[in-house]
């Protein structure tokens, strides 16, 4: 049994990758399973609140009472959360998105020839959690929650990406082996300092991150 903590809160999530088309049938992507993702929208919308997932290509099913919107590119999220996000409470971005796309997609499929490889030019993408911290309207701006995947000085490097992410709360993941993997053990960063959440399945860590944003959007009784 989880407690209603969430009741009448409306939270947005990223998971999964992103998908950079360099043709029709062929693009760039990454090894997110999207399962840390999906498990913070399940572990959401079991705490009461109402969750929409935006979701790279996964293999995953949607958890109970989500709405999900899929998507590929980090352009197509973008936008699929910039049409969402009015109104949320939470916006969590959870979701691996890819740092580049190609800039010269071909629209036919690209063939092999005679006359060498083909090139690919690279353009940034946007900073889909970037971009929301930033907002400042009316319709007031949600909670930001993002999470990090570094391969070494976590402590620092998380420290560090909170406050240029312009973010109250960062999620960093420990270890190479959480792409793909069931259970993970994550460090979460916030003003005061961070707290290290020990390795256990995704879900649960999710049920313990939930609890830990509600008391903070509790605290800071933003709604
Ligand atoms: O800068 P870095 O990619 O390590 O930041 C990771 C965090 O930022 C994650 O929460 C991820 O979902 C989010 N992000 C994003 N849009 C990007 C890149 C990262 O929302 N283009």
């Amino acid at each position: 049994f989880q407690p209603k903590i969430m009741a009448g809160k409306r939270i947005l999530i990223t998971a999964g990758p992103t998908f950079e088309p360099i043709d029709p049938v062929r693009g760039i992507t990454n090894l997110s399973s999207g399962k840390m993702g999906y498990a913070v929208a399940r572990a959401a919308r079991e705490a009461g609140a109402e969750v929409t997932l935006i979701s790279g290509p996964t293999a995953l099913a949607t958890p109970f009472g989500v709405t999900r919107i899929d998507v590929q590119s980090a352009q197509q999220m973008m936008d699929a959360v910039n049409r969402s996000i009015d109104g949320q409470h939470v916006f969590i971005a959870v979701a691996a998105v890819a740092d580049w796309r190609v800039a010269n997609p071909s629209t036919q499929k690209v063939k092999k020839t005679e006359s060498g490889v083909p090139v690919l030019q690279f353009e940034e993408n946007p900073d889909i959690l970037a971009t929301i911290a930033a907002r400042t309207t009316l319709a007031g701006h949600p909670y930001c929650v993002g999470f990090a995947a570094e391969s070494e000085n976590l402590v620092e490097f998380g420290a560090a990406k909170r406050e240029r992410k312009g973010i109250p709360l960062l999620v960093g993941n420990i270890g190479h082996q959480t792409f793909g993997a069931d259970d993970n053990t994550i460090i979460l960063f916030d003003e005061h300092g961070h707290t290290i959440l020990p390795r256990a399945d995704k879900l649960s860590l999710a049920r313990q991150l939930i609890s830990e944003i509600s008391k903070r959007i509790n605290k800071h009784s933003l709604f």
